[in-house]
């Protein structure tokens, strides 16, 4: 069924409400579990809008995540024709076993014990952003006072950055990593180039006094070049801190237009990890691929995909499957199961940083809610400004109230 029909023609983006997915994905969805897709560089390739055939991609190494071999679902703003293979370090584009290596230097870094020294002073970056947003008062973007600085901050713990640096490194992060809608070509290019060097400056300082943090712990493995450590530090900047600002931002919004699962939450704080789950799984900010190519001939639920065909992966609509998830779009602290959605990917690239991420998630909202008990958004819901012209969905700005003297939406 899914040849005879015209293929798509373009990745529907544009979401059908502030919290849910485009209405286009569910159609194709019910039409079947693969769409051929027709990319913006002309590749007739395919789309994967259910939860099985995502997932089943994830788990199949005969689909590569190789950087060469990709073709881009949605023009790309840098690069046009066929990019290079990933530089030296750049292992989410890379197939075993370069792939392997790279992961098993990094891997025992991110492992819940090992991220748990990191915990109080997550607490400690958490208590200050709410420091900040309470001098701010009512009417304060949640994203500017809290959702941005938060993540940057605790990059800033695990790579080691000095405290004097700080403000800098942020800056040129913030640019790179989440603003680049805001800035020209330039800026985003001479801000990567800034922090590049500087964080080759770090690798240096480790190699000549190496300390007990990620990067001193790599150096002292012997296995990398400086070239190699550099690379590695951007991409998890990279990986790790547009996605995480997304979801504190978007979260806090998705709870305060749910008052019966803030209620809930309030009431029994131990929910606290089913609910971050189902808010990864309900939200699904990454809504640009990943993409796989095949290397060989596969065949996936009764379609042959070709070998050099490239592939991508809908998560909001895998995530959003009837046939996975009952009443798939409410959003359900007490749901069984939220944790088996696709939000942090999974096989071999699942997300790295997926612990750091959860516990900053865990430690923010609770937080944050006993803070402001009476939090509230202080626009309207729908004069919420959303982006999704990146590769993840989010809020630009997200005012927010408390307190009796100023008024809330
Ligand atoms: C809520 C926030 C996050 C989300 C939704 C997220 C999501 C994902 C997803 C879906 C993948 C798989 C991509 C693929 O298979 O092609 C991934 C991989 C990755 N993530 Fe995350 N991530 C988050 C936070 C973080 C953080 C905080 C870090 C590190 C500081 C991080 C580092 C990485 C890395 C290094 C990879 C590549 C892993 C590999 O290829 O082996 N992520 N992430």
């Amino acid at each position: 069924m899914t040849d005879v029909l015209p293929p798509v023609q373009s990745l529907p983006l544009k979401r059908s409400s502030r919290f849910d997915p485009p209405d286009d994905l569910k159609a194709l969805r019910e039409r079947g579990p693969l769409s051929r897709f027709s990319y913006p560089d002309g590749h007739l390739g395919w789309l994967v809008t259910s939860h099985a055939a995502a997932r089943a991609v994830f788990a199949d190494q005969r689909f590569s995540s190789r950087r060469e071999l990709q073709h881009f679902p949605i023009p790309h703003p840098f690069v046009s024709g066929e990019m290079p293979p990933a530089d030296p370090g750049s292992f989410p584009e890379m197939d075993p076993p370069e792939h392997t290596r790279y992961r098993k230097l990094l891997q025992g870094e991110f492992t819940a014990r090992r991220l748990a020294h990191l915990t109080p002073r997550i607490e400690k970056i958490v208590a200050d952003q709410l420091d900040a947003m309470e001098e701010a008062g009512p009417g304060a973007d949640f994203v500017r006072t809290f959702s941005l600085t938060v993540p940057s901050l605790v990059i800033c713990e695990l790579l080691g950055v000095p405290a004097e640096d700080r403000e800098q490194f942020q800056a040129r992060a913030h640019v790179v990593a989440v603003a680049s809608m805001d800035s020209t070509p330039e800026e985003t290019m001479a801000a990567l180039g800034a922090l590049q060097e500087f964080v080759h400056g770090l690798v240096l300082a480790r190699r000549s006094a190496p300390t007990d943090d990620l990067l001193g712990n790599l150096v002292r493995s012997g296995e990398l070049t400086d070239e190699e450590l550099t690379t590695i530090a951007l991409n998890l900047l990279f990986a790790g801190y547009g996605l995480t600002v997304n979801m504190l931002s978007l979260g806090t919004f998705a709870l305060l237009e749910n008052p019966a699962q803030l209620a809930d939450l309030r009431a029994e704080p131990e929910l606290i990890d089913n609910a971050v789950e189902e808010l990864l799984r309900y939200l699904t900010i990454i809504h640009v691929g990943p993409t796989r190519t095949a290397l060989e001939d596969v065949e996936l639920e009764g379609t042959l995909i070709r070998a050099g065909e490239t592939v991508t992966l809908s998560l909001p609509s895998a995530n959003r499957d009837e046939e996975r998830f009952e009443r798939p779009d409410e959003l359900d602290f007490r749901r069984q199961g939220a944790r088996s959605h696709l939000s942090l990917g999974h096989g071999i690239h699942q997300c790295l940083g997926q612990e750091l991420a959860r516990i900053q998630m865990r430690v923010a909202y609770p937080a944050l809610l006993r803070r402001f008990p009476d939090l509230r958004l202080a626009v309207a819901a729908d004069e919420v400004p959303m982006h999704d012209e990146l590769a993840f969905y989010g809020v630009r700005e997200l005012p927010v109230a408390w307190g009796a003297a100023s008024g809330g939406a």
